[in-house]
């Protein structure tokens, strides 16, 4: 690209999409994309995503370290009393349903619950983020019932968050598998270096921005069909194949018109996604107890034909699609559940960022013409465009 001499100089080539560049350092999680690692401080996800739970995760995330039982259970009681809304939040939400997607919706709650928060010091905003945590799984839960016309159910506090948020949302009890389901799925989606969401958050936080503001921008960014909203589009994918005979024909049909295949590619992943067999194994086994090993297939050929034409890799996006569809969870739901698990790690990286913080403010290269001649309104030409 040729540009004006006095820029082209001074300023580097920037790096499309930020690729490879390293923003800053973190102790929360480590996505080794050679290998397909991902790691929260220091636990591989393969060990947490086996045994332990979203209150666990938290636990890690927010003190960098494996909880007592004492630990463990005041997290599980914390956010259990969080997942409370104010009443004015909850009318926000009844004006708001059926006219607008949920993430919206939800990106809107987030920006309203910060009016009913005290502003505290830094020390005592880990209570404030939880409570951020629990407030989105109530929200999600009551963005469903009331645009179904549903009555809402009130939380309750001694059940964990995952099983909790299946009865808000469905109204009757889950099985063991449904809850194991999603309490695999909210791990392993709580964090991920500086996936977009992330990074915005922080940019936020970086300004001293507050906690509600930085977690508006991380759902405002999670929204985005390459990011979050992929999950929502792969389901739409594979009810369109319906079943894995067709899986051939619309596959190729994609790449011959050069379409974006949702739930495949990764920027970092070169490998695996660290996250696809559990999510992978996890859809079978619900598929299977609900009787429905056709959608579990169909994925499977699916995926079988993307990595026959093209070596990319299936992403986490993919197969939460069946897993979050098999547990009854409305697709344009799909987006606001990664929501409630990533805010996790959103917050966590807010408060990092808090406590070592410096404004994060790169630079664009100006690529347009410079030393343009200004002529004053009355004098230019009516003709110009
Ligand atoms: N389907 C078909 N081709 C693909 C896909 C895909 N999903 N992803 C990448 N490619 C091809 C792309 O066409 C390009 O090919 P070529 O070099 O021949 O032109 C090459 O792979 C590199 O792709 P890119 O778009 O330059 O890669 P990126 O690092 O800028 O984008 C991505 C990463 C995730 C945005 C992209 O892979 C994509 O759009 N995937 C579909 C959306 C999706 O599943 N998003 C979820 C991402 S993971 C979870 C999350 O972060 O939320």
């Amino acid at each position: 690209m040729s540009l004006p001499k006095d820029n082209k100089d001074s300023i580097p080539e920037p790096t499309k999409g930020l690729e490879g560049i390293v923003a800053a350092d973190t102790n929360l999680s480590s996505v080794n994309g050679e290998k397909g690692i991902l790691r929260y401080c220091g636990f591989n996800i393969d060990d947490l995503a086996l045994d332990t739970t979203f209150e666990e995760t938290i636990c890690i995330l927010y003190d960098y370290e494996l909880p007592t039982e004492d630990r463990l259970s005041e997290m599980t009681k914390n956010i259990g009393e969080a997942r409370v809304l104010p009443d004015e939040v909850v009318e926000v939400i009844t004006k708001l349903v059926g006219k607008t997607s949920p993430m919206s919706t939800l990106r809107t709650v987030v920006s309203a619950l910060g009016h009913y928060e005290k502003n505290v010091p830094l020390s005592e905003l880990a209570p404030k983020a939880l409570r951020l945590v629990g407030q989105i799984a109530t929200a999600v839960a009551m963005i469903h019932r009331l645009r179904e016309g549903l009555p809402i159910i009130k939380a309750d506090p001694e059940r964990g968050h995952a099983e909790d948020f299946l009865r808000m949302l469905h109204g009757d009890e889950p099985s063991k598998i449904q809850i194991n389901a999603l309490n695999l799925y909210l791990i392993l989606l709580a964090d991920h270096g500086f996936n977009a969401s992330t990074f915005s958050a922080r940019v936020t936080a970086g300004t001293l921005a507050n906690l509600h503001s930085a977690i508006t921008s991380a759902v405002g960014t999670l929204s985005g069909p390459l990011h979050g909203g992929a999950n929502e589009k792969a389901m739409d994918m594979i009810l369109e194949v319906g079943k894995p005979e067709n899986a051939s024909e619309y596959i190729e049909n994609a790449f011959n018109n050069k379409q974006k295949i949702m739930g495949f590619g990764h920027r970092v992943y070169k490998v695996d996604d660290a996250r696809r067999i559990h999510l992978k194994n996890m859809t079978e086994l619900v598929c299977k107890e609900n009787g429905n090993m056709e959608i579990y297939r169909t994925a499977e050929e699916i995926e079988r034909q993307v990595r026959k034409r093209k070596s990319i890799i299936t992403n986490v996006d993919f197969y939460s699609a069946p897993l979050l569809y098999e547990l009854g969870i409305p697709t344009d739901l799909f987006t606001p559940l990664f929501a409630m698990s990533r805010v996790a790690g959103w917050t966590a990286h807010v408060l990092e960022q808090y406590k070592n913080n410096r404004l994060i403010r790169p630079r664009a290269r100006y690529v347009g013409q410079i030393d343009r001649t200004f002529t004053p309104l009355q004098h230019r030409s009516e003709k110009r465009f």
